[in-house]
This record gives structure tokens, C-alpha cells and sequence, in this order.
């Protein structure tokens, strides 16, 4: 018979002994905003395949400004998308690059916002590849350098932290070593660490026009039939000086999330990518979920395996949720 004793029913009976006895707390400190920064001006437009999330240009950023206040949002990670790209990528370092000057008036206009950069090069490069050519193939080592000009002129530029999204092999070690070379000892670095090659980012290389004009990324970002090869490369970073290490995308990988925690020591990010937002975006205006619901059950599906920050196109609406007390 039914053993009455136990009852797991009687801690869900009301919503303030529920929240008593919530297991996975989250605040809106843990969430980074991902924003792109468009070159020219009076830019100020919707990205078709991230619908609610616009493209700014720097005379725009107020209005960005303004929606960061609105929600309590305080943490950001820039992409740029330049005027021109070349086959070397060369805009991504200029001084006066696009991202370079999205940072400077951003400091302007809002002196605590946490500035983290995303360092890559596919979104500078005419190719759309990661990092510089020789031949057909991304060429790891002469990328390294490049990398590390990027992650020195953000940091000049005034960035509080860089996240390099590469995957090029020893890349961590090269910015540490140009950062500290260049008075940056301080500056943290975020490593995309366990980035696999995923069909999830499709929205994001429309919204920052970067998909690769021939090939794929499989030759540098990972394999995702791999877990241990996962394990093995945020171990690699946090030995060439990472500070955060990072899964992405997260929905589809919180085995990976929950096995990094579960190894390492160092704070952890999540990063729920463009296909994630996109896909739950879609799936609300065909009326087939709840969009708030499926956002906040997603978000805290990747706290509770074990990240400590949330990279989301939804971290003003997580925030006002996290706020309400709906979730956290
Ligand atoms: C740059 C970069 C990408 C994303 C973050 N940094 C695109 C890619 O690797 O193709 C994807 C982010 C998203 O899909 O939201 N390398």
C-alpha cells in the first residue's frame, strides 16, 4: 500500500514554503548581455534572426544604455560588426574599430558598466574564418598574434574583460602574455574554453554576417560527440592563466556544465546561444509555448547543472524575472 509518511507534495503547498525550499538561487549578477555594435551611424535596427535584439551603432548606444537601466542589467559582451572586412581581419585591432569605439562610449556614457569583448576574427575577416588563412586552412599560430593585438586594443580602449571565442589552440597563453606585456596584469580573461562546433549558432553569423564563405569550423571548434575532449580544454586554459572558463552553447550541453563544475574550481559561464533565443522566439510567435516560461525553465536548467554566469539574449527579461521573485 501507499506509504502516507512521506510526502514530497507537502513542501510544494504555496508559493512562499516554495521558495523556501528552492534548491537553485540565481540573481541578476550572474547574467551578460550580449551586444552588437554595428560601424557608422544612426544605426539602430532589429536583427531579423534575433528578433527584440538590435544592431547599434556607437551614436546609438544611448538607447542601449537606456534599456541596460531600465532592467538592472550591468554586465555586457560586445561583438562588432565593421564597415569593411579583409582576408586579414585587420579592422578587429584597429584602434579606432568599431568595438574599440563602442567600448569608449559606452565608458562615457555609463562609467560601472562591466565591459567584457568577445576577441575572434570571423566577424572582421572577409572569409568569415576564426583566424588568419594559409591556404585553405586557419593557421593557428600566426593567429595567436593577431588574437592578442585584438585583446590589447580593447583593453586600451577601456574593457574590463576579454573573452576570446576562437579555439585556436595556446590562444589564452598568448593574451595573457601580450596583455601582461602591456601593463594589463589585471585584466581577466573569460576563455570560451569548451566551444563546440554548433549548428545552434546560426542566428548569430546572420545577425553579425560572419558565417565562413567555404568550409566549416569543425578543424577548430569542437566535436560535440565529445565530453572528456571538453574536459581537457577548459583544463588547458585554466593552465595558460584563464580566469572564467565557459561551455557553449548551453541548453544542449548541461552534462558538460554540470562535469566542469563538478572538476573545476574556477567560476564557470554558460553561454545560450543565438539558436537557443531564436528557437524559443519562434516557437512563441507560432503559438506553441510560453515564451517567459520555456526562458526562465531554460535559465535556470543551466544554474542548476552548475554555471555560475549566464551569457543570454534574455538577461533583461531574466533580470526583471529574477527581480519579481518568478525565478531565484
Ligand atoms: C565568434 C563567436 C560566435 C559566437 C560567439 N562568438 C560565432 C561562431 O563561432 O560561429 C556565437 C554566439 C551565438 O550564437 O549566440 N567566433
Amino acid at each position: 500500500m501507499f506509504n502516507a509518511t512521506i510526502r514530497p507534495r507537502r513542501l510544494r503547498a504555496g508559493d512562499t514554503l516554495r521558495r523556501m525550499v528552492r534548491e537553485t538561487r540565481v540573481s541578476p549578477d550572474s547574467l551578460v548581455y550580449p551586444v552588437f555594435i554595428a560601424e557608422g551611424a544612426h544605426i539602430y535596427q532589429e536583427i531579423p534572426s534575433l528578433p527584440g535584439q538590435f544592431h547599434y551603432s556607437p551614436d546609438e548606444l544611448p538607447r542601449l544604455v537606456e534599456r541596460l537601466q531600465q532592467h538592472g542589467v550591468s554586465r555586457v559582451l560586445l561583438f562588432g560588426l565593421p564597415a569593411q572586412k579583409d582576408p586579414l581581419g585587420s579592422s578587429a585591432w584597429d584602434e579606432n574599430g568599431v568595438v574599440q569605439q563602442g567600448i569608449r562610449r559606452l565608458r562615457e556614457l555609463l562609467p560601472d558598466l562591466y565591459i567584457i569583448t568577445d576577441v575572434c576574427m570571423c566577424e572582421y575577416t572577409s572569409h568569415g574564418h576564426c583566424g588568419v588563412l594559409c591556404g585553405n586552412e586557419v593557421d593557428n599560430d600566426r593567429t595567436l598574434e593577431r588574437l592578442a593585438a585584438i585583446a590589447c586594443s580593447h583593453a586600451r580602449a577601456g574593457a574590463d574583460m576579454v573573452a576570446p571565442s576562437d579555439m585556436m589552440d595556446g590562444r589564452v597563453a598568448a593574451i595573457r602574455d601580450a596583455l601582461d606585456r602591456s601593463g594589463f596584469q589585471s585584466l581577466p580573461i573569460m576563455a570560451y574554453s569548451a566551444k563546440f562546433a554548433s549548428s545552434f549558432y546560426g542566428p548569430f553569423r546572420e545577425a553579425a554576417g560572419s558565417a565562413p564563405a567555404f568550409g566549416d569550423r569543425r578543424s577548430y571548434q569542437m566535436d560535440w560527440h565529445n565530453a572528456r575532449e571538453a574536459m581537457r580544454e577548459c583544463a588547458l586554459d585554466i593552465g595558460e592563466g584563464a580566469d572564467i572558463i565557459m561551455v557553449k552553447p548551453a541548453l544542449a550541453y548541461l552534462d558538460l556544465i554540470h562535469e566542469a563544475r563538478a572538476r573545476f574550481d574556477l567560476p564557470l559561464a554558460a553561454y545560450a546561444v543565438s539558436g537557443e533565443y531564436a528557437m524559443t522566439k519562434a516557437a512563441a510567435a507560432a503559438g506553441l509555448i510560453d515564451e517567459y516560461g520555456v526562458m526562465c525553465e531554460s535559465a535556470i536548467a543551466v544554474f542548476r547543472a552548475g554555471a555560475d554566469i549566464l551569457i543570454t539574449y534574455y538577461a533583461c527579461e531574466l533580470a526583471d524575472a529574477m527581480r519579481a521573485g518568478v525565478i531565484g
